[in-house]
């Protein structure tokens, strides 16, 4: 069958039409009217662009002959209730039941009953308490058993005890895409052991801003890399169609996002927007989606992202008509997390926009109640035309049907479910530590100081030698990958326990120091771990690339070193490549480690040799990110060779017996410093952080502005006084008098949009310590332009601390929204006003992420 044009009501024949007519589900004349935003979509589209292809997994009558059978018996509220997806933890499997919800997910840091160690087979007996709800007839219902998603990203990552892999990114410096296809394998294995049926991966994302929080997600910058890697992990989670292997007890549903374009957004912004031309959406970010789906991947998800300002939620002509009619893509199309509330005419609790355009299975993890509801009054009113839910419905049963759900027995009783001793076991951690070190990238080795020989006095240091939480970045425990400790990773080894464990065995001696340079016995080589902090999605985006080290901690520590005459290795811990020219400088070798996960030992195995000083491992990463030069040089891709001029070109990566000095750089990084604010931190070390700037108001109308020392008001009501906590002047005490009323004000010209942040469910948080608690009210205001706020009264939590002593308050962002602040316009981001005596101390406000401190709202 040829492809004619690309949709119905353009060209009249289709298909995916003339398909769904064959199998009598659907007429042309059934599907929803184009509307004008629908015809301006599909006339950006030019079919030519897009391959048709032929997945390994072909249509089969049978299959389709019993969906149709299901289909034909459902109610509507039964098919409304299976394109819903909801978040485990705001549902019970009583409501499941009650509204015959097609499938759950568990959201980043979301556990059965809250509990981040509970048991594969704790999972699993949720797991069967919503198969029993999902297959209960007693209502005189189908009972179709649902599906439970999770974002096994990097191994079973939600998931204590899981073997954890390295990041995509390192995967894609190791350069092997047969070892892609043994990770998702074990992947699924792990994932079957707690009773689940379905991996949100693998991440297609070609990453070309390399400022994007996702980068670390990106296999390379490189889409044939990308495209190599789609079929073995599609293969390796999946099986393959056609061999017992396909879908088998140790195989499970794989799911190709995000659909399409999120790695090449304007200025790798999070959800932002990509502005190629059509060829370049095909060519740079497709290709891999045409390879995942020749190898049959079952789901793929829409991206949160927009393409050309149009959001891929709600895009019909790249969902509809090139995703499932050009390239024939027959499986179902989730939406992101929430993702359908930032469409036009749409909130959290309605979207049939994204439905209409082509959407099969709504994320609506919260509000799904209301979203079920809403969705199936626009099915009775027409505004959801039957066919198009009678199409999403079938896409779903048909993934269900091939994925051989319907021939299961409850989870628990599956092969390998609820087995603990499939999660992390040997063998998988064994595959894991060798994906750590063929992901190892050798950027300088002066004097082939590298490999070391254990047996020698080794010093390591840095904050990321002994922690496993920080080695494996974002979407670990938690969906920020912050909030873990060593007890968190029973299977896990930390990169110090394992250099600890190489040099031991050899008879060496070592020792482990963290952030100061103390020994016992003088090192005759210092080995420095340090890098980025876990991040997760927007949390991770940049304005450039610049390695942000708190106070200079590790440049200090090299220096220390050096000056010392004690040579160093760095080991970088980092989720994309950054700009380190001082510290590639001060090291006489530089690895680059990316995020490996918990088999932290994987590092030991290549940087050492062997007690008898032969070569344990060779070092044989190579970079799938071009490394710059300066932190300007964010979008650099080595496809693109008009001035392409990086410090290391993708490929790039040393060999032990390469002889290769690495010469002093430039430690210019391009950018002015001090123009440089910190995003998502406001005040620090006494001062606001650039754009903030702190003012105080009493009834007089000339506001003052604080910078450095100390200052009063206008009238004297209230004074802002330096004083220290941890160092010298790092914190502001702020003493009402009660003369009159006054108030403290961060503002900006700028205007911070952070109503993302609120809906993604991160807070606002305030280190502070009360000196005298106010007398009557103090309040904290946040603002968003003239006469518009939202005021929270302070007192009631000042109330619960004890007076003298530092404490950290934090508060869900939503509270503010609630208390009227208009998120995407913040330029006040906090106002402290009283007329009463009161006195504060603070020392620190930034966006917070640590969900479970969070205070009521008031
Ligand atoms: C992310 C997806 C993820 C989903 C479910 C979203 O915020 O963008 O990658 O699969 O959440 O956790
Ligand atoms: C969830 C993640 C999700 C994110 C999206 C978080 O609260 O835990 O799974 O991806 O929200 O904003």
């Amino acid at each position: 069958m040829k492809l004619k044009g690309l949709s119905c009501y353009t060209k009249k024949a289709s298909f995916a039409l003339t398909l769904l007519a064959t199998v009598g589900l659907l007429a042309c004349s059934d599907l929803p009217q184009p509307t004008e935003h629908d015809t301006a979509q599909a006339a950006q589209i030019n079919p030519d662009v897009w391959p048709s292809i032929q997945s390994s997994v072909p249509k089969d009558l049978k299959v389709e002959k019993r969906v149709a059978t299901l289909l034909a018996k459902m109610t509507v509220e039964e098919k409304v209730g299976q394109i819903i997806q909801a978040n485990i933890g705001n549902i019970t499997a009583e409501e499941a039941k009650q509204y015959n919800i097609g499938s759950v997910l568990n959201g980043g840091g979301h556990f059965p009953k809250g509990n981040k160690h509970a048991t594969a087979a704790e999972w699993a007996a949720l797991a069967d308490d919503f198969y029993a709800a999902s297959t209960d007839k007693s209502d005189g219902g189908v009972g179709i058993p649902l599906l439970w998603g999770s974002d096994a990203v990097h191994g079973h990552n939600n998931m204590v005890g899981a073997t954890i892999f390295p990041h995509n990114i390192g995967l894609g410096a190791a350069n092997e895409p047969l070892l892609m296809r043994e990770i998702g394998e074990i992947t699924a294995k792990e994932v079957r052991a707690s009773g689940l049926d379905w991996t949100f991966a693998p991440t297609l994302a070609v990453v070309r801003d390399d400022r994007w929080g996702r980068t670390y997600e990106s296999y390379s910058e490189t889409p044939e890399i990308v495209a190599a890697y789609a079929k073995q992990v599609v293969e390796g989670i999946q099986g393959v169609y056609g061999q017992p292997s396909f879908m088998d007890e140790v195989h499970l549903l794989a799911n190709a996002k995000h659909f399409i374009g999120d790695g090449g957004t304007y200025e790798g912004k999070d959800q932002g927007d990509n502005r190629d031309s059509e060829q370049q959406l095909f060519d740079i970010h497709g290709k891999a989606y045409a390879v995942a789906l020749e190898a049959g991947v079952q789901i793929v998800m829409a991206s949160f992202s927009s393409w050309k300002g149009d959001k891929l939620t709600a895009h019909k002509a790249l969902l509809t008509d090139v995703l499932k009619e050009k390239m024939g893509f027959d499986g179902f199309v989730i939406s992101d997390w929430n993702a359908h509330a930032s469409i036009n005419g749409c909130t959290p609790d309605v979207c049939a926009e994204a439905i209409n355009a082509g959407i099969d299975m709504i994320m609506a993890p919260v509000t799904w109640k209301a979203f079920y509801h809403n969705t199936l009054a626009q099915v009775t009113s027409g505004k959801i035309k039957m066919t198009r839910l009678n199409d999403a419905v079938t896409r779903i049963l048909r993934v269900k049907a091939r994925s051989g759900l319907f021939d299961q027995v409850k989870p628990s009783a599956r092969a390998y479910a609820g087995d603990q001793n499939v999660l992390g076991a040997p063998a998988h951690r064994a595959v894991a530590r060798e994906a750590v070190r063929k992901s190892l990238v050798l950027l300088k080795n002066n004097q082939s100081i590298l490999p070391l020989n254990p047996k020698q006095n080794v010093l390591v240091l840095g904050d990321g030698a002994d922690d496993i939480g920080k080695q494996s970045g974002g979407w670990t425990l938690s969906w920020q990958g912050t909030g873990n400790t060593k007890a968190d990773f029973p299977n896990g080894e930390s990169i110090y326990e394992g250099i600890a464990a190489a040099v031991t065995d050899a008879g060496g001696h070592v020792e482990l120091a963290s952030t100061t340079v103390t020994y016992t016995r003088k090192p005759d080589v210092a080995i420095l771990v340090y890098g980025e902090d876990p991040y997760a999605e927007f949390q991770g985006d940049k304005k450039n690339l610049l390695y942000v080290d708190q106070e200079q901690t590790n440049l200090k520590l090299l220096k220390e070193l050096k000056a010392q005459g004690i040579p160093v290795v760095s080991v970088f811990l980092t989720g994309r490549p950054l700009w380190v020219n001082p510290y590639l400088n001060a090291s006489e070798a530089f690895v680059v480690a990316w995020l490996p996960g918990t088999q932290g030992g994987g590092v030991a195995d290549v940087v050492f040799t062997q007690a008898d000083g032969s070569i344990h491992y060779p070092i044989t990463g190579a970079l799938s990110f071009s490394w710059p030069k300066t932190a300007l040089q964010f979008a650099l891709n080595s496809d693109i060779q008009h001035g392409y001029d990086p410090l290391f070109a993708q490929g790039y990566g040393l060999r032990f017996n390469d002889k290769s000095e690495l010469a002093q750089l430039s430690e210019d990084s391009g950018i002015d410093l001090s123009t440089i604010a910190s995003e998502g931190i406001y005040f620090k070390d006494g001062r606001p952080l650039k754009p903030w700037v702190l003012t105080m108001k009493d009834n007089s109308a000339l506001p003052v502005v604080v910078e450095g020392g100390d200052f009063q008001s206008t009238n004297h009501a209230l004074k802002a006084i330096l004083v220290d906590r941890h160092k010298q002047g790092d914190s502001r005490q702020f003493v009402w008098t009660g003369k009159e009323r006054a108030s403290a004000s961060f503002n900006s010209e700028e205007v911070l949009d952070i109503s993302r942040q609120s809906r993604g469910g991160l807070g606002f948080g305030i280190q502070l310590r009360v000196d005298a608690l106010p007398k009557g009210e103090l309040n904290m205001s946040m603002s968003c332009g003239e006469g518009c706020q939202g005021v929270i009264p302070l007192t009631p939590y000042l109330s619960t601390l004890p007076v003298g002593q530092w404490a950290q308050l934090n508060w869900p962002l939503t509270c503010f929204e609630a208390a009227g602040v208009d998120m995407s316009k913040v330029n006040g981001i906090l106002t402290l006003e009283a007329q009463t005596q009161a006195s504060i101390s603070v020392n620190d406000i930034r966006i917070v992420t640590q969900q479970a401190h969070y205070q009521p709202c008031p």
